[in-house]
């Protein structure tokens, strides 16, 4: 991959908007730095969304320290820094040019921080997004084909999903035997086609608890670390990831209803089964995933849920539908949401320079 050779500017500034994405087959397990035990793929979302401003500043004298700001929604975030620390240091190598400068981060989300929703892909991506831009600047010779990679390998060393929030609609992360340009190192474009029954397809993310996360996903990882399944869990989401290329080329919504649930009930199955052990899912998860069975029986609609590591509930559904789901979710789901609280979404297209 091309380095910035000569730093020409001293100062600037730069804006991408990235997307979260939710992932149909998990990522749960890494090793070494940020590499996926499994592959895993996702829709990329299109309203949740990280927008940031990163404005650098030639510093004085180029020392080894990394030098930042960051601001949320204006508002200084001293929390934030440990996690751009490490993000920063672990570019470095590619990006030397970061300790000549001082940088100003200004992020807001399209969704309210205290929503339960993880920042850390969308706004992992767009800082990353920022970087390589600087990099595409002032590089001779930049291969346009390389950005997209570059960002995404990036962002990957600040939370490893955030390498899946660059471009869209179904994102690939991690080698495939025989899937060419698959690789740990970064995500890329599903190369198969998708059948138009995916085309705007639906994510309603029902707020069951807004509250922080109640294990991060560091430390959620690092349990997949001599965890008695582990083997049997990284085998089965390869084999999720073989199984649902035709299932999203053919358009069977039956069959990725299947992987797509399983993928997110396995993925809790981890946690439970963890030392030590956590139950992630609350009364109210259980109560929607009984509904939305019970709904999709009786009312013959392909309507599947998925989960991250937390309580809320994704729902992902055909957009002809939505009408009829949303009916359902004002009729029965809301109930369960905290403050009655959801976020409606649908698969997007991927990262944009503001
Ligand atoms: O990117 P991380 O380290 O926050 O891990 C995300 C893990 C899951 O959201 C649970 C699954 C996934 O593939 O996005």
């Amino acid at each position: 991959m091309a380095h910035a050779s000569s730093m020409e500017r001293d100062e600037g500034s730069c804006v991408w908007r990235a997307p979260s994405n939710i992932a149909l087959v998990k990522y749960w397990g890494k090793r070494k730095e940020q590499l996926p035990r499994n592959p895993s793929l996702s829709f990329t979302l299109d309203a949740a969304a990280t927008t940031t401003r990163l404005t650098y500043r030639k510093k004085e004298l180029a020392e080894d320290a990394i030098s930042f700001d960051i601001l949320l929604d204006r508002l200084p975030q001293e929390h934030f820094r440990p996690k751009i620390t490490t993000f920063l240091k672990r570019a470095l190598p590619y990006l030397p040019f970061i300790r000549e400068f001082h940088f100003t981060v200004e992020t807001s989300n399209s969704f309210p921080h205290s929503s339960g929703i993880a920042s850390s892909a969308s706004g992992m991506a767009a800082l990353a997004l920022c970087l390589a831009d600087m990099e595409r600047e002032w590089t001779t010779g930049y291969r346009e084909e390389d950005f997209n990679k570059k960002a995404s390998f990036l962002a990957r060393l600040g939370s490893g999903s955030a390498c899946r929030s660059i471009e869209g609609p179904l994102v690939l992360w991690g080698k495939i035997p025989g899937m060419q340009g698959s690789s740990d190192l970064y995500g890329m474009r599903y190369p198969l086609e998708m059948h138009t029954a995916f085309e705007g397809y639906r994510d309603t993310i029902l707020l069951v608890d807004k509250g922080k996360k109640k294990v991060s996903s560091t430390l959620g990882h690092g349990l997949m670390e001599g965890h008695p399944f582990a083997a049997a869990r990284f085998t089965q989401a390869s084999k999720h990831l073989e199984a649902i290329g035709p299932v999203l080329e053919s358009g069977d919504l039956e069959a990725f209803t299947e992987i797509v649930e399983r993928e997110a009930l396995s993925l809790h199955a981890m946690m439970m089964t963890s030392q030590p052990y956590f139950l992630l899912m609350k009364p109210n998860t259980i109560q929607i995933i009984e509904l939305v069975w019970e709904f999709r029986r009786s009312e013959k609609i392909p309507l599947c849920f998925t989960l991250d590591a937390g309580a809320n509930v994704h729902l992902l559904y055909p957009e002809h539908f939505s009408d009829r789901v949303n009916a359902f979710i004002q009729g029965y789901l809301v109930e369960y949401c905290e403050e009655g609280q959801y976020i409606c979404d649908q698969i997007g297209f991927g990262a944009k320079k503001m």
